[in-house]
């Protein structure tokens, strides 16, 4: 494991800022990607946002495993916590947020009323680790329709809230969390979803566990996607982990110069297929990786 991205002294940073946009908020959304919906989450998020109601969006629901996704979501839901899965690029699946955001300040939005507070806006921000669609969330919530609201004596300076119609507000900047794991399975997972820097193994031991993985909990996938008529897929398991990137170089012509195949490119190429869905629906988190 090398290059993690993420040393004490970025982690302190963006604690601090994270902390800075916390006391703005009534209510946090924090996105995960549906394909690695424990790993992709930061463990520090309870501690962070201490009694503050929080929403937690599968995102990328597209991309992931359905089966899985609502496996995960609904262990979840029966501990009381709302959880909405969906893919934040359309607009049809952001209508939740706002209805979920009302359930979620429930408690706050009576506790008002009794004391007379009628329509106080509910302040909300997205946060999560990079890359899990927190700026495409907003964009989408911003959409047409909604109006920004302008700086408000007590909001930091340069922070724009975005209205998402009735007194719900969002915060036009996500908050990011720094991903936080021990298990390097995590890692490779973060890594498989591009939350952090690929170098945490070079590409090729990347793809070498991806297609470990798909060999044991999608059998097929890789035939489906990549065997020519003349190419057998070797059966991966106690081979030689180069045996599938060879294969896949030569179906798809990679070759370095001198007719050997181009392994690197051949990685390069399934994750690329990966992330993008073109292997299918995937979840990585059955098992290890
Ligand atoms: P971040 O703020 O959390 O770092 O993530 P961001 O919104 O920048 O999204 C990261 C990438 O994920 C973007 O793709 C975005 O389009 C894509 N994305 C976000 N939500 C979803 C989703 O629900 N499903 C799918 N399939 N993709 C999603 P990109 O390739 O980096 O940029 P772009 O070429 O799409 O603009």
């Amino acid at each position: 494991m090398q290059n993690l991205n993420w040393y004490p002294g970025h982690m302190t940073k963006a604690r601090r800022m994270m902390q800075e946009q916390l006391a703005l908020v009534d209510l946090l959304i924090e996105l995960a990607d549906a394909r690695v919906p424990a790993g992709s989450r930061n463990p520090d998020i309870a501690a962070l946002c201490g009694s503050k109601p929080r929403i937690l969006v599968l995102n990328k629901a597209d991309l992931a495993d359905p089966v899985r996704t609502e496996r995960y979501a609904s262990a979840l839901r029966e501990t009381g916590q709302l959880v909405l899965i969906m893919d934040a690029r359309t607009r049809k699946d952001t209508g939740g947020v706002r209805r979920a955001m009302e359930e979620a300040c429930r408690a706050k939005i009576e506790r008002d009323r009794k004391r007379g507070i009628l329509n106080r806006p509910l302040r909300a921000m997205a946060v999560g680790i990079p890359n899990v669609g927190k700026s495409t969330l907003i964009n989408t919530l911003a959409g047409r329709g909604s109006a920004k609201v302008g700086n408000r004596p007590g909001v930091t300076k340069g922070k724009q809230w975005i209205s998402l119609g009735g007194t719900m507000q969002l915060l036009d900047t996500p908050g990011i969390l720094w991903p936080r794991f021990e298990d390097p399975d995590i890692g490779v997972r973060l890594a498989l979803i591009g939350s952090i820097s690929d170098d945490i193994l070079d590409i090729g031991g990347l793809a070498s566990r991806l297609i470990r993985y798909l060999t044991a909990k999608y059998p097929g996938i890789m035939e489906r996607r990549y065997a020519g008529e003349n190419v057998r897929f070797p059966v991966i398991e106690g081979e030689d982990q180069t045996a599938h990137l060879r294969a896949v170089a030569m179906v798809r012509n990679l070759w370095k110069k001198g007719q050997e195949p181009d392994l690197a490119r051949a990685a390069a190429l399934i994750i690329d297929d990966f992330r993008s869905g073109r292997l299918g629906r995937i979840s990585l988190e059955d098992g290890s990786i």
